[in-house]
């Protein structure tokens, strides 16, 4: 969306503000012996503490709140009772929902307990990453000039990119124009960042696997390789003159 007055500022800064506070408590309730639909139940409650509902149920009818992804899983993974976390395991856990008409999308990776697989390396990347290529987001810049910072820091710490996964626009609905954000240099994508729009900004930093494919579940998507790690965060923007304006802030990512 296009950010064009007060009352449009004020509906995206709280819808912002209550999926990154979902984001924060939810990863703080992680633990293990717990499963990943205690973890999901307890982000939906916040959630509702703040009117907000779920984007992916409400836009795509998916059967949980957040997105709780666990080691080999990329991303979209749908919280069970039967997945029960464990010490050392990779989790990504992604908030979208919807409050009073405006949408508010953030995620990120970690690490439950101690790192039995040596994989906070990967996490790391990501996080920095994500922090390096926010501010190079300004207005006109290029969309594939961000993607190819985000390669190139990725590859200079010994990992690639997915390619069939990418950022997005937001606001009135969880995914809009611009609908393609990637991770990497693409030369078909001339589109340009513009000021006051609204966007999910969101790295895949990969241990080998280039690409995605999804999972027979029909929702979760697994690496194409079926091995490699991959680590996601994703804080949502708007795109100005300077700096970005970080509305997921409160997720301390
Ligand atoms: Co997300
Ligand atoms: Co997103």
């Amino acid at each position: 969306m296009l950010v064009k007055n007060k009352q449009e500022l004020r509906g995206i800064v709280e819808a912002g503000k209550a999926v990154a506070v979902t984001l924060k408590k939810m990863r703080e309730f992680t633990k293990p012996g717990i499963t990943t639909k205690e973890l999901d139940d307890y982000g939906r409650s916040i959630l509702e503490s703040f009117g907000a509902v779920s984007a992916p149920t409400k836009d795509y009818e998916f059967p949980g709140c957040a997105c709780i992804s666990v080691n080999n899983e990329v991303c979209h993974g749908v919280p069970s009772e039967n997945r029960v976390i464990k010490e050392g395991d990779l989790v990504n856990i992604d908030v979208s929902a919807e409050l009073n008409g405006f949408y508010g999308d953030n995620g990120g990776s970690f690490i439950v307990g101690e790192d039995t697989r040596d994989l906070q390396k990967l996490v790391d990347a990501s996080q920095e990453i994500l922090h390096l290529a926010i501010p190079k987001i300004k207005n006109k810049v290029r969309i594939s000039d961000v993607g190819a910072l985000i390669e190139k820091e990725a590859k200079k710490r010994g990992f690639r990119v997915i390619k069939n996964l990418c950022g997005h626009g937001v606001g009135r609905k969880l995914h809009e124009e611009p609908s393609e954000i990637p991770c990497f240099k693409d030369v078909d994508n001339t589109q340009r960042f513009q000021k006051n729009t609204v966007i999910a900004l969101e790295t895949f930093i990969s241990t080998g696997a280039e690409e995605v494919e999804k999972h027979s579940d029909g929702w979760t998507f697994i690496p194409a390789d079926g091995t490699s790690f991959v680590a996601q965060h994703e804080h949502t923007l708007i795109v100005t003159d300077g700096k970005p304006v970080i509305l997921t802030k409160a997720n301390g990512i």
